[in-house]
């Protein structure tokens, strides 16, 4: 079967997250990058496109550029598929533009800077029945899904309890300097959206409670912190969260855990038992039993459910981590694209971007005024 043909917004040599998609697209042999817009700058586009060997042919100068030339190519040979990774600000321009030109999308978090425009690609992608993916990247992890399944299976019992965390501390060094700070995009509304932490970090575990507990958050009441008053963004967040009458729990992220890298722990309690996970250590994932001593299930044994064996490549025992997680995503993709059978969750769809940017959207109203319930239900 021939490869499918990917283009790439975004994701530069100077970039975070792009060696991460390129090395995922590559990981299952299903991928070939033909083209893109890795960087505003066309000298370094170029550059950087030779650097990765792939031909300069459809490297683009800018976005306008790349849409009308790949949209007036033959079915057979233009882009099958384009990933996203610029800066928020830019998702919804660009995968709005895709849309309506009829290419599948593969976008990074936060899916764009409001809610609004969630919609109303949302509506575009139903109205042209593309695939959409959002990559919240922890749900591609072979323990996150297990956990889901297990969950599924009432392995656990019903759920009373959900505790999800995601600390880090890089902008402890950034935040007390008011030069450092202005150079961070992720400080900037303009760029960022209405949140720094929440968009960033926390939509990753509220997105992730949802994934496992096959539940959804219903209401909410945060309390966020900007830590300086010039400071127009939040970089930490409590959030108290009610899934149900009876399940409840909290979602806690923040930026400025001095010392912490990234910190998400994922904790779900049940009647009957409990499933714990850290991402630091992602190949371990604890069940705790009030009569018995804790369990260590890990990937790539018999005992193993099929869709996180679908996801680990090696024998047990040779850790795979977060480029594994992400190629288990594109993976996702893939069989969608090519129409073949796979797993309920095995990508993060448009309708968890739109959940996500809700999220943000009420998080922040809550905070504003003065942390009270607000509700959740999709509107
Ligand atoms: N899924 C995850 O776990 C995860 C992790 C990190 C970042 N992200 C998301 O990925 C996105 C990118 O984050 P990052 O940390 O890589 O940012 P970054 O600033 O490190 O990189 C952004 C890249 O986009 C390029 N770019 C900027 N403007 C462009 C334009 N007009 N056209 C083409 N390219 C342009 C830059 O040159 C750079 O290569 C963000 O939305 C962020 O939230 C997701």
């Amino acid at each position: 079967m021939s490869k499918i043909r990917l283009g790439v917004l975004g994701g530069g040599g100077d970039s975070l997250i792009g060696v991460l998609h390129r090395v995922a697209s590559f990981m299952y042999d299903r991928y070939e990058i033909v083209g893109g817009v890795f960087n505003p700058n066309y000298d370094e586009n170029i550059k950087f496109a030779k650097q990765i060997g792939i031909s300069t042919e459809r490297v683009y100068e800018n976005f306008e550029k790349f849409i009308n030339e790949e949209a007036a190519k033959p079915e057979s040979e233009r882009m099958e598929a384009v990933s996203v990774l610029t800066p928020n600000f830019l998702h919804f321009p660009m995968a709005k533009k895709l849309l309506e030109n009829g290419f599948n999308v593969i976008c990074e978090k936060p899916l764009t800077t409001s809610l609004e425009e969630a919609k109303e690609l949302e509506a575009l992608q139903k109205k042209n029945n593309t695939i959409f993916a959002v990559t919240y990247t922890y749900t591609g992890y072979p323990m996150v899904r297990e956990m889901k399944n297990m969950i599924a299976n009432g392995i656990i019992g019903e759920i009373h309890k959900v505790d999800l965390q995601y600390y880090q501390g890089w902008i402890n060094p950034v935040i007390h300097d008011k030069e450092k700070r202005s150079k961070v995009w992720r400080l900037d509304p303009k760029k960022a959206g209405i949140s720094s932490c929440i968009g960033d970090i926390g939509t990753h575990i509220f997105n992730m409670v949802e994934y496992v507990t096959g539940m959804e958050v219903k209401e909410l009441l945060s309390d966020l912190n900007t830590l300086y008053d010039d400071n127009p963004l939040d970089i930490d967040g409590s959030i108290l969260i009610r899934m149900s009458d009876k399940v409840k729990g909290l979602l806690r992220a923040s930026q400025i855990a001095t010392g912490d890298e990234n910190n998400i722990t994922v904790a779900i309690y049940g009647r009957k038992g409990a499933l714990k996970w850290e991402q630091e250590n992602p190949n371990y994932l604890y069940f705790l039993k009030d009569d018995e001593p804790r369990r260590l299930i890990k990937p790539g044994n018999v005992y193993n459910t099929d869709v996180s064996l679908d996801g680990t490549k090696l024998p047990a025992g040779h850790p795979e981590g977060i480029f594994d997680a992400m190629g288990n995503i594109y993976k996702g993709v893939a069989k969608a694209l090519r129409g073949e059978k796979s797993f309920s969750g095995e990508f993060p769809t448009i309708y968890e971007g739109v959940r996500g940017m809700m999220f943000i959207e009420k998080v922040v109203e809550s905070n504003k005024k003065g942390n009270v319930w607000i509700s959740m239900e999709n509107q």
